[in-house]
């Protein structure tokens, strides 16, 4: 429950990226022994990877953003579908598991919000590895002796392919190159990590990256990056407000096209080593049309939030989705609250400068939750958000953050919306929400 009208000011502190941690922590099961990761976030899908690596046998523990992985005891290579359709990204278990085991059974992931995520260049990719992929009563089956390195040519720079087929091609016998490879900076980090542990890579950070296969790694520490898209979030937010929010624990570098972006509408962007401040004056905001890409283009995880600042801006943007299909599903959320957006396939046309006024709407997924609450810091009003599962499914301790920085936002009751009925009044959250 937010009500809109404060301005956000002060230093937040960035939580660990998400996209990594959940990578590092499969990438662990690569080695016999304890792998220790350091800011790791407390959010829902760490937790939900946790449980995914402790079901095949690894033993963790996690606390003040430390996470050890013991994987001396894993015997299981089953992701359960009830786990898998949790959070798509227990498939990247796959590439580990057939790599150091010979063997991964995991769930089909099934259909998401974010529109149909295929699984196709994973699968591909790993039988160019050698590897036995078979599909039966809704599981994905692969089983190989040892993997043989093999030049892979992916379609598109799939985040995920490009990690579960690193992962899988550090234990192979001989030379593998991504070709077309995903370039993000969570690609890098679990580079980073993997040769910590003793893998041999070339390139990571750019769309070829050549990996010669070793018989062994070993457990290895290591610390995750910062978020940038939870940094994007908070900067936004002070946009947005016409506040001044600075991010401590980013690479400015990571978000250099969504910081041109916002500097292009007329935010004031300031760089200081692992710092980014943003402030400004709404009222002088222009219209900016932005698409998004695979990086270093424009983050689909930003788009949303970019939606929000947009629609405060005098004049027409244009906003282009590339990356996922069905990605514009919370704008008939944000029209609740006010904005006016016409999308047309995978263009948005947001007419910026109206007013929002706040409203009950529904979060569809974990990007689309934070702008529905960034829009609600804006809306005159109270604004009651459903289903913010899917916001701690990703954001470390979001409404705890934004009241630091001044914000007027409390966790009202459960987040799932089957109880939303049984709400707690504005001021109590559930003991469940803790
Ligand atoms: C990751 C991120 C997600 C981010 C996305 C793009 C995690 C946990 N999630 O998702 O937050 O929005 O990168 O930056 O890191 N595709 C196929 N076949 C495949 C694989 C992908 O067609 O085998 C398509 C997808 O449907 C999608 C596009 O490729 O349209 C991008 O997907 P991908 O880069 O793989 O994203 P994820 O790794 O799922």
């Amino acid at each position: 429950m937010i009500r809109g009208g404060a301005r956000l000011s002060g230093q937040v502190a960035v939580s660990g990226a998400k996209n990594s941690a959940l990578k590092l922590m499969a990438a662990a099961l690569l080695a016999p022994g304890v792998s220790i990761l350091h800011n790791v976030p407390d959010i829902q899908d760490v937790r939900t990877m946790r449980e995914l690596v402790e079901h095949l046998g690894a033993r963790v523990t996690f606390s003040d953003g430390t996470m050890t992985i013991d994987t001396v005891g894993v015997q299981s290579h089953v992701a359960p579908y009830e786990l898998v359709q949790r959070m798509r990204a227990s498939i990247q278990i796959m590439g580990p598991l057939v790599a150091r085991f010979g063997h991964a059974r995991v769930a089909m992931p099934g259909g998401c919000n974010l529109g149909p995520r295929k699984i196709d260049f994973h699968l591909s990719g790993l039988r160019q590895l050698g590897a036995d992929v078979r599909s039966d009563h809704g599981f994905v089956e692969v089983r190989a002796g040892r993997l043989r390195g093999s030049t892979i040519v992916l379609d598109y720079p799939s985040v995920g392919a490009t990690e579960n087929l690193l992962m899988a091609a550090v234990l192979a016998e001989g030379e593998t190159v991504v070709d077309n490879a995903a370039r993000e900076p969570e690609i890098v980090d679990l580079c980073k990590f993997l040769v910590s542990m003793g893998a041999i890579i070339e390139g990571a950070g750019t769309s070829e990256i050549t990996v010669r296969g070793v018989l062994a790694l070993q457990p290895a520490e290591h610390t995750v990056i910062g978020d940038r898209i939870e940094a994007g979030t908070f900067l936004i937010a002070g946009a947005i407000t016409g506040g001044d929010v600075e991010v401590d624990g980013v690479s400015p570098h990571h978000l250099d096209i969504f910081l041109s972006k916002l500097r292009a509408i007329g935010v004031q962007v300031q760089e200081n080593g692992r710092r980014v401040r943003a402030w400004g004056d709404p009222a002088y905001y222009s219209a900016t049309d932005f698409a998004t890409l695979p990086y270093p283009g424009f983050a689909t995880d930003l788009q949303a939030p970019m939606i929000v600042l947009l629609s405060m801006a005098q004049g027409s943007s244009i906003v282009t989705e590339n990356v996922f299909v069905n990605r514009f599903g919370f704008v008939d959320e944000l029209v609740r609250l006010g904005a006016d957006i016409k999308v047309s396939g995978h263009h948005a046309v947001v007419n910026g400068g109206r007013a929002l006024t706040g409203a009950t709407v529904r979060c569809p997924d974990l990007r689309a939750g934070a702008a529905l609450v960034l829009a609600g810091l804006v809306a005159q009003g109270y604004t009651e958000i459903r289903d913010t599962f899917h916001i701690h499914r990703g954001y470390e301790r979001f409404d705890a953050k934004l009241r630091s920085l001044g914000a007027d936002v409390e966790r009202v009751g459960p987040s799932h919306s089957h109880n939303s009925g049984a709400r707690a009044p504005l001021g109590i959250a559930s003991d469940a929400e803790r």
